[in-house]
């Protein structure tokens, strides 16, 4: 395969690497994830991230097995595991189900190789083609608030609610940003915090539940933030947190708009009720785990229920910016995401 270089994606000499994003921002810190048993566990620990980046690595790490010269049932059954990892966000299943469709070809070793080397490309077109998109939606002097991690950790490319962000304060445009921290597993403190800083893009880090004030007080102009699956009427499910966001924005008049390629909307899905939701382990709601160390403060029994995603409906989106084209809330309640080509960019 040839070298493949996202921000947090390396691939190169039969080898695929993470910065693995636990370890952020502290430490930059490059783990080895050819293997699909540590690919599948870097993707259920959060070493590796984010609707695009998950797909994309997944990828590669089943063209690497292609390409050691792994059987056809070697190969599909690898793509299953990877393809289960996690179960929300569309772009893993998408990524697979790309690549498992070649494997009855006599070259398929070849052409899951070279149809991985486009999927990756693509994903760096496709956020392009969303920061432009994005962008313009973004006025001079705006205080633009944001959830999760959407920028190029996220993906190959720049991002996507975050590659807006970023496209637009590099035309010059004077923007500031409200990162939510994103509990619990901190990915605006750790992760949206660390890329902000490293373009230059003035911000400030805020808890979850300071988004609502500052929309009372009329310090947010607009909200950006991408999406992990969205479904066919609009509906779409992203961090936890979400929901909360479009509502008080919906209740503020704060413009909401999602962020997102055409790999993550799912035609198949009718709407967000059907969209799986991934709950993890209660640890990371009683303290902090994994790369914090092992900190508690909740009673060690406590009951937890702690959902990654929340579901929003599009009737709370102002639009959705996609690769293709910007829809507004009238767009998706008719039905236009039922109709966009399956293909792109
Ligand atoms: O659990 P995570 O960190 O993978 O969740 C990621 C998000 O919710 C992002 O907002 C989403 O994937 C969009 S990333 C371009």
């Amino acid at each position: 395969m040839k070298p493949l270089n996202a921000l947090s994606i390396r691939c190169d000499g039969g080898s695929v690497r993470l910065l693995d994003q636990q370890a952020l921002p502290d430490e930059e810190r490059w783990v080895d994830a050819t293997d699909p048993d540590a690919m599948i566990a870097a993707i259920q620990a959060l070493k590796v991230r984010g609707a695009p980046a998950i797909g994309v690595s997944a990828a590669i790490c089943l063209a690497l097995l292609a390409e050691r010269g792994a059987s056809t049932e070697a190969l599909r059954a690898c793509a299953a595991r990877l393809r289960a990892a996690r179960p929300t966000a569309v772009n893993l299943m998408w990524a697979m189900d790309r690549l498992t469709a070649l494997l009855d070809r006599p070259d398929a070793a070849a052409a899951v190789v070279a149809e991985t080397e486009a999927l990756f490309h693509e994903d760096v077109a496709l956020c392009d083609a969303m920061a432009e998109r994005g962008a313009a939606l973004i006025q001079d002097g705006e205080d633009v608030l944001t959830h999760c991690n959407t920028g190029a950790l996220a993906t190959a490319g720049v991002g996507t609610a975050l590659g807006a962000i970023g496209r637009a304060w590099a035309q010059g445009k004077r923007v500031h940003v409200w990162v939510d921290e994103t509990r619990p597993l901190l990915q605006g403190g750790r992760l949206t915090a660390w890329e902000l800083g490293r373009l230059g893009v003035p911000c400030t880090l805020i808890t979850d539940s300071t988004a609502a004030m500052l929309m009372a007080q009329g310090r947010v102009q607009r909200v950006l933030l991408g999406a992990d699956r969205i479904a066919a009427n609009g509906d779409f499910a992203n961090k936890i947190g979400t929901y909360g966001v479009a509502v008080a924005a919906a209740h503020h008049g704060v413009p909401f708009h999602v962020v997102a390629p055409w790999t993550t909307v799912d035609p198949d899905c009718p709407d967000g009720a059907h969209i799986p939701i991934e709950e993890r382990d209660p640890a990371e709601v009683r303290g902090a785990a994994g790369a914090f160390g092992a900190v508690r403060w909740a009673p060690a029994a406590a009951s937890v229920y702690n959902p990654a995603f929340d579901v929003t409906p599009a009737a709370l989106v102002t639009s959705l910016v996609l690769d293709s084209g910007v829809y507004d809330r009238a767009a998706l309640q008719a039905g236009v995401l039922r109709t966009l080509p399956r293909r792109g960019p």
